[in-house]
């Protein structure tokens, strides 16, 4: 078993299930929480058994945001290696070989919002609440927000949000493709299974291709993005399960895939 400090990890039939466990900080991310994040998506990756993560808080907040008062006294050191934990646990997230969900109740804030953007998916609860408010401390989002935010729902939508650290309900957050699905909060747990089960059941070798031609595609001019997406779909033209996928077609059965 994984060994965490401020939060749980465990893993339910094929599926990684984290949690941040700060409660009454709602959550707050400190060091130790970045560590915790690299640690679980570090052993997500390195278990074959798992086949994808779901990422999650408790129903009042996935995450409120860096911890403030760790940071209230701090000066450019203390900045500095905060971000540097930060950004190491959102690299191995956002570069995780498998599918990754965020499950999102309550506040999403700052870097709380910054790591459900590091996921593939968003599935917000009813009473989700969405923002990078460090405007409002007199500093930026520092997790990737001014980066991953504009690229996921356009310059406009995301400038509003990073100027005024104003937040959004988990509806306008819908509206905006910041999260893919809103759900009553009963059934975000479920709901988050029941994609991450779907997704587990697609052929993983093609599930990292898909994500690495996407996202390494968004950096790229659209030529070297197109030769990126050719040469990874010739690679799986060698792979057990395209041969799989396309023989259960045509048999008019379900592909049994390997991952070979
Ligand atoms: N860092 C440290 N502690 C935090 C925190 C954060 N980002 N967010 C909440 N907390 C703590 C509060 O200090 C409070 O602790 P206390 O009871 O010891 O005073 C506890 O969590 C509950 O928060 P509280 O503010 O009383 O709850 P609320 O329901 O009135 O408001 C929020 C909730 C999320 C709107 C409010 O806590 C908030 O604005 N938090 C900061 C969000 C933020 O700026 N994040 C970006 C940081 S870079």
């Amino acid at each position: 078993m994984v060994d965490l400090v401020h939060s749980r990890f465990e893993v339910r039939e094929g599926i990684g299930w984290f949690s941040f466990d700060r409660p009454k900080e709602l959550n707050a991310l400190n060091p130790k929480v970045f560590e915790d994040i690299a640690t679980a998506v570090e052993h997500c990756e390195a278990d074959p058994d798992v086949r994808a993560l779901v990422l999650t808080g408790n129903r009042r907040a996935f995450a409120a945001g860096a911890d403030i008062k760790h940071m209230a006294s701090g000066d450019i050191h203390l900045a500095a290696e905060l971000t540097r934990k930060s950004n190491s646990a959102q690299q191995v997230l956002s570069e995780l070989s498998k599918p990754s969900i965020a499950a999102i109740a309550g506040y999403a804030l700052g870097c709380g919002c910054e790591l459900a953007l590091c996921c593939d998916f968003r599935i917000a609860a009813e009473n989700a609440v969405f923002g990078l408010p460090e405007i409002k401390l007199g500093i930026i989002p520092g997790g990737g927000g001014t980066q991953r935010l504009p690229r996921l729902i356009g310059l406009g939508a995301a400038v509003n949000m990073i100027l005024s650290g104003d937040t959004i309900n988990a509806q306008q957050a819908l509206q905006t493709g910041l999260v893919h699905d809103v759900v009553p909060m009963d059934r975000l747990e479920e709901e988050a299974e029941k994609l991450a089960v779907r997704l587990s059941r697609r052929p993983v070798t093609a599930l990292n291709a898909a994500k690495t031609a996407t996202y390494a595609g968004t950096n790229m001019s659209l030529p070297d993005g197109l030769k990126l997406e050719w040469s990874l779909l010739c690679m799986l033209f060698g792979t057990e399960d395209q041969s799989e996928g396309m023989t259960a077609f045509i048999e008019k059965r379900q592909p049994n895939f390997t991952g070979r």
